[in-house]
């Protein structure tokens, strides 16, 4: 169905061309001042020096020309030459009525749906996970639902940084200790035993240590270089090894990301395209876009219209060894051939767009994608602890997600037990306390635009009050809890019709719910889950609001009391959709 926006321009678009002006001019906007209107006109402004008149002159043709509107209960036209609209309650009434009848309150599904990748998360095997991968891991997630309810095909790929030197320093570590494992015995030729020889605790200790060493001692750093290039060529025992480096990682990954509700469809890494690189070099320097400068081998990016420096991008060091880049590209490559996305969108730290810069034209310049391929960066901000520098534990070390995680659980069930009137089992409280902690983590995150860093406030967080999770959580749950009532009393919430709103407040929250398909639509196309935090923080607010003035469960005139229940029941399935595509739940009391 069409957006409100659209049908009201519509409206006065037609009142316009009565009036005998274009059309055109009669574009509505929501009012910048709600406090005297709730949409505003400008075309009557627009269209003074068009018409030779004075603005205020039009804006009255406007306002006779809509005398009898079925939209609008009050035009006004303000010097100089405004409109200030306000909206018909029945008009608004049935327009919410549409909303509440369609599927998806009424967004239109595209005509041909796009195939979207999205290349987030991003974890390095065997490397703890940290903060930093956090924000990655949250964006994407939304990201991905807000295009698959705009109803896009979407496929999510971690891709895992799963090849790299940190897997030969975990090797060299591991001969170091045991190098009578069985792995290191060049002579064998057996199976390899099916039990890694150590534990995802082990694993996490011993790449610190590996990576410690390295940056003093030369010659492990050497050995691990070594390692990870028989690794990269198929020596068998290296092979197998990693093979136990991934079932023991992988396992602890997808355990943290289930708890963040953050879910993959594809859980291929840097290794999975190793074996396309020959090829892929032989077409770059076949199509004479690859040289060798200094001993690597390089292609061309920079452009004319360039204002900065933009490096070549390194395909192969002068050891022949792949670099990051080649990875990349060569995943742009199978993504292409096995998949054909239309789009993909890459959520990275903010600090590699230049490294994507160069990616994405390298990947346009050697043909690896369609001249219609978008691919898009989606570079985040860093999460800074409150002294504005990057969040550190409390000792100043590098924070590991679960301690993140296990602190804002432990901080949410401290806040959630402390309440007075608290009569919740212990066992509810610590589930309870999990999911709305997540609600806080990530609303914390999303709410702001991806590009800013923002600060990690674990009090301002978990605060029921304010533009926080836990805030719109309770709003759900205060609504819930309403709804509850009026069926304990008997009352049936399917056969509840919406009446036209009888007061201020609940017209403002009626206008909110009708703007949900623009906002979604813009979250969509702008990648903005941060659009749809405003929305809901608007929403819930004009709920409360509502709420504190009215009496709904006592009110005797019973269809008002029903319009009211079902204005409850919209009000809670658009949050719940709007929050399930952030990527958290809510529990059903609190
Ligand atoms: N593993 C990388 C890191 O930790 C992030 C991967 C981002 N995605 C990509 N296609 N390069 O920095």
């Amino acid at each position: 169905m069409e957006k409100i926006l659209d049908v009201v321009s519509k409206e006065m678009k037609q009142a316009f061309l009565t009036a005998g002006y274009d059309g055109e001019l009669g574009k509505v906007t929501v009012s910048n001042r709600p406090d005297l209107c709730e949409y505003q006109c400008n075309g009557a402004m627009a269209g003074a020096k068009q018409y030779k008149k004075a603005p205020i002159m039009i804006a009255q043709d406007v306002v006779k020309a809509l005398e009898g509107s079925t939209v609008f209960s009050e035009v006004k036209a303000v010097n100089p030459g405004f409109l200030n609209l306000k909206l018909k309650v029945e008009f608004v009434r049935e327009y919410l009525v549409r909303m509440r009848q369609e599927e998806k309150f009424g967004i239109v599904m595209p005509e041909h749906p796009k195939k979207i990748m999205i290349d987030y998360g991003g974890p390095n095997v065997a490397k703890p996970l940290h903060v930093g991968h956090l924000r990655s891991a949250i964006i994407g997630e939304s990201v991905k639902r807000i295009a698959r309810y705009m109803g896009h095909e979407v496929i999510g790929d971690i891709h895992l940084g799963d090849w790299g030197l940190q897997m030969g320093l975990i090797i060299t570590e591991l001969k170091e200790r045991q190098p009578g494992l069985v792995y290191f015995d060049e002579e064998y030729a057996g199976e390899y035993p099916q039990e890694p020889p150590f534990t995802i605790s082990e694993l996490e200790e011993i790449y610190p240590t590996a990576s410690g060493k390295s940056k003093t001692d030369a010659a492990y750093k050497e050995q691990a270089m070594e390692a990870t290039f028989k690794l990269q060529n198929g020596v068998r025992g290296y092979r197998a090894l990693w093979h136990h480096i991934m079932q023991v990682s992988v396992a602890d990954l997808k355990k943290n990301y289930q708890n963040l509700k953050v879910e993959f469809d594809l859980w291929k890494g840097e290794s999975d395209v190793h074996d396309l690189i020959p090829a892929m070099v032989e077409n770059m320097k076949k199509g004479g876009y690859a040289y060798i400068s200094e001993g690597a081998l390089v292609v061309d990016v920079k452009e004319e219209t360039d204002t900065k420096e933009i490096p070549p991008c390194m395909i192969l060091k002068s050891d022949g060894a792949s670099l990051y880049n080649t990875t990349d590209l060569a995943t742009i490559m199978d993504r292409m051939e096995h998949i054909n996305p239309d789009r993909i969108i890459y959520v990275v730290d903010k600090r590699q767009e230049l490294y994507f810069e160069q990616v994405f034209r390298c990947a346009r310049k050697t043909q690896l994608v369609n001249p219609e391929t978008e691919l898009k960066f989606l570079g985040f901000g860093t999460m800074n602890g409150k002294d504005g520098k990057p969040f550190k534990t409390r000792e100043g070390g590098v924070m590991r997600l679960e301690s993140l995680v296990h602190e804002i659980n432990e901080e949410m069930y401290r806040k959630i037990i402390s309440q007075e009137s608290r009569s919740m089992p212990e066992q509810e409280a610590r589930e309870t306390a999990k999911v709305v902690a997540l609600s806080a983590l990530k609303y914390g995150d999303l709410s702001n635009q991806a590009s800013k860093d923002y600060i990690f406030d674990i009090d301002r967080f978990t605060s029921s009050e304010g533009d926080t999770g836990p805030y719109i959580l309770y709003t759900i749950a205060r609504i819930k809890s309403i709804l509850a009532k009026y069926k304990e009393a008997g009352g049936q919430l399917d056969a509840v019709a919406l009446q036209p709103a009888a007061g201020e407040s609940e017209k403002s929250l009626m206008l909110e719910l009708a703007g949900f398909q623009a906002m979604m639509e813009g979250a969509y196309e702008e990648t903005a889950p941060h659009k749809i935090c405003a929305f809901i923080y608007g929403l819930a607010n004009a709920f409360n609001r509502f709420y504190h003035e009215t009496k709904i469960l006592t009110e005797e005139d019973r269809s008002r009391k029903e319009g009211w229940i079902a204005l409850l029941v919209l009000v809670r399935d658009v949050l719940e959709t709007c929050i399930e595509v952030l990527g958290f739940l809510a529990p059903e009391r609190m």
